[in-house]
Order: C-alpha cells, then structure tokens, then sequence
C-alpha cells in the first residue's frame, strides 16, 4: 500500500512538468484533488485497510493533499503572472490614434430662459406654483372674469377636450388656483405651456408662458413696474427701461401692455423695434375686484398685481430668433448655437 503514495506523487511531479495553460492546470488539480479525483479514490480505500493502520493511513493522505494543495497553489500562481504578462505584452495602446470627439448637448433656448425668468423672481422672493394643462372652463375663463358670451374669449382661440374641458390657453388659470388655496401675502409665479388655435411665424398652438401674482395691502401699479423695471434689467440689460401702456383684460383693472426699450439700438429706433425703441413683451395690470372676490379674498382689504408673458417670445427677442417653428423643429445646427 505504502507505494501508492509514491506512485501517486510521481505521477504528479511527471503530469506538472508543463502546462499550457491555466485550463489545462486546472483539469489537473480536478484529476488529483477534485471530487472524483485520485485522492479522494484513495481516502475511500481506508476501508480495506486493518483497523489499526487506518490512522497512519489517513495522516499519509492528508500529508500527500497538503503537498499536492501547495504545489498546485504555486503553479496556479505562476501561471496567472505569465498569463498577465503575456497578456500586457499583446495590448498596447497607440498614442498617435485621433481621439473620439464627444458631444455635449445643451439646453433648449425656451428651457433657459425659463430657468433664467424663474431665477429673476425667485430672487425677489416669488414661489414657483404650476397648475394643470387641462383645465375646466371655471379657472381657465369665468373665475377670471370672462363669462361664457364675454367677447374677450375669442381673444383666444381654445381648444376643448369636452364641454366643459380644454387644454389651458393662459397660465392666469393659476392666480385662481393658488388663491382659492392660500392667503394673502401672495407672490407666485406659475410658469407653464399653454395652448390656442393659433399658427404663424410668431405663433404656434403650444408655447409657455409665465404668470406672476403678487396680492398683499397696499400693492399698486408702481410695485409691479419696478419689478418689471428689474425684470428687464436682468433679461435684456442693465440699461433696459420699461413703460406701461393702457390695455384691456377681464381680469385686471387697470390693464397694462408692457414696453422694454429696444436692447438692439438701445431706443434710437431699428428694424427689430421697427423705429419706434421700444417692444411690446407682457400684459400686466392690478388684479380685477372681481377676481379676488371669487377667490374669497376682500379687494377693500387687499389689492394685488398680475402679469403675464410668452417664453418663446422673450427667447425669440432675447436671441434675435425670427420664427418660432425653430423652436419646436430641434435641428441640431439650430440647436447647438446656444452653446454656453
Ligand atoms: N393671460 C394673458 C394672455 O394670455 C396675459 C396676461 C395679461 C396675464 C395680463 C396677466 C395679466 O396676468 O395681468 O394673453
């Protein structure tokens, strides 16, 4: 019995000699140590073996398995630094190759200058409040002050989803929102898209726009211009004016059209103001009594300030962009001009 173990060891010392690589080390250590291997063969012999030699036995075997264990933990180890090696020395890099450009996208001009609105009057201190794109008649028109046969509903041109539900065709539908809820003092914006039968270089049936509400005592039309007059100052530049001009919408009284002085000839008059220096950019005006009444709010208590304007618009003058269709068309070469 006792040369078994030196066959077994012989034979190891003859399969070792040389591997390949670390496949055909492995099926060699499964031929030796693995479950159906020769040691294990061997431990199952222990029965045929006298009592009293077992003990003996059994230490041989697992001094032949320690051997074999460490022999091939010091092969597998060599084998795997001369497979790296050999490895490395196959991949290289070549220095001189042309670099694979990536490109950055960058964000819609409509998108930045709603960042940019958003970031002028949460500056002055006005929180952000969207409401929903479809809307009921109620918020959209008649809390506004524009009953069902007022002429002022064909200013805008709406599209209804059912009788009494239509895709918003002003943001105003959020003073109505965010006054049923919360009291005054109020200083909100609600930017979002809306939606009118409209289509022409300068319109198209979905746009955004951004409403502001600001409803506290004592509110009047010189607050609202001064921060207009802020707001212009940070859109268009710090030399930009603004100047109210006489209007009309239901729900405000009085209503205002809202000038900034031309940021292109500074109001001398060019093709962009068409000579006259200044632009038409928002409507704006102190929130109708009426409005604030159907929102519970007493207008003898409190009286408040509106205004609304166009995203696309502010882009189109800010980036000198003449049709609005380039802002829905994402051509890449249009695109990749607002590059910062
Ligand atoms: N909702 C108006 C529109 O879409 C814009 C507007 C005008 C909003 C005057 C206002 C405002 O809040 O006071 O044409």
């Amino acid at each position: 019995m006792d040369n078994i173990f030196e066959e077994l060891l012989a034979e190891v010392k003859d399969a070792i000699r040389d591997f390949h690589n670390s496949k055909e080390l492995y099926d060699a250590r499964m031929r030796f140590l693995g479950r159906t291997g020769r040691l294990t063969a061997l431990y199952k012999r222990i029965r045929e073996i006298p009592p009293e030699e077992r003990p003996a036995f059994g230490q041989k075997i697992n001094a032949l398995k320690e051997e074999l264990e460490a022999r091939f933990a010091e092969l597998e180890a060599r084998m795997h630094e001369k497979e790296l090696a050999e490895k490395l020395s196959g991949e290289s890099v070549d220095v001189t190759m042309p670099g694979r450009r990536v490109t950055v996208g960058t964000l819609h001009p409509v998108t930045r200058v709603k960042n940019m609105l958003i970031d002028v009057f949460a500056g002055m201190g006005f929180e952000i409040f969207e409401g929903p794109e479809i809307e009921n008649d109620y918020y959209n028109f008649t809390a506004l002050n524009t009953p069902a046969d007022h002429p002022a509903r064909d200013m805008q041109d709406t599209f209804y989803v059912s009788e009494n539900f239509l895709l918003r065709t002003q943001t105003s539908a959020g003073q109505i929102r965010l006054m049923e809820k919360k009291r005054p003092p109020i200083k909100m914006l609600c930017p979002g898209r809306v939606f009118r039968s409209d289509d022409d270089a300068t319109h198209s049936p979905m746009f955004h726009q951004m409403e502001g509400l600001v409803v506290d005592r004592h509110i009047t039309l010189c607050d609202l211009q001064g921060m207009l007059d802020e707001f212009a100052r940070n859109v268009f530049g710090k030399e930009s004016k603004t100047r109210l001009r006489p209007s009309y919408f239901p729900f405000t009284e009085p209503s205002v059209e809202v000038d900034v002085s031309c940021h292109v000839c500074g109001g001398t008059g060019c093709s962009l103001c068409k000579g006259t220096g200044w632009i038409e950019v928002l409507g704006a005006g102190m929130v109708n009594r009426r409005v604030l009444e159907n929102c519970g709010i007493d207008p003898d208590e409190y009286t408040g300030f509106a205004f609304g304007m166009g995203v696309e618009r502010i882009a189109m003058l800010k980036y000198g962009i003449n049709n609005i269709k380039l802002l829905t068309e994402n051509d890449v070469r249009f695109l990749e001009q607002f590059k910062d």
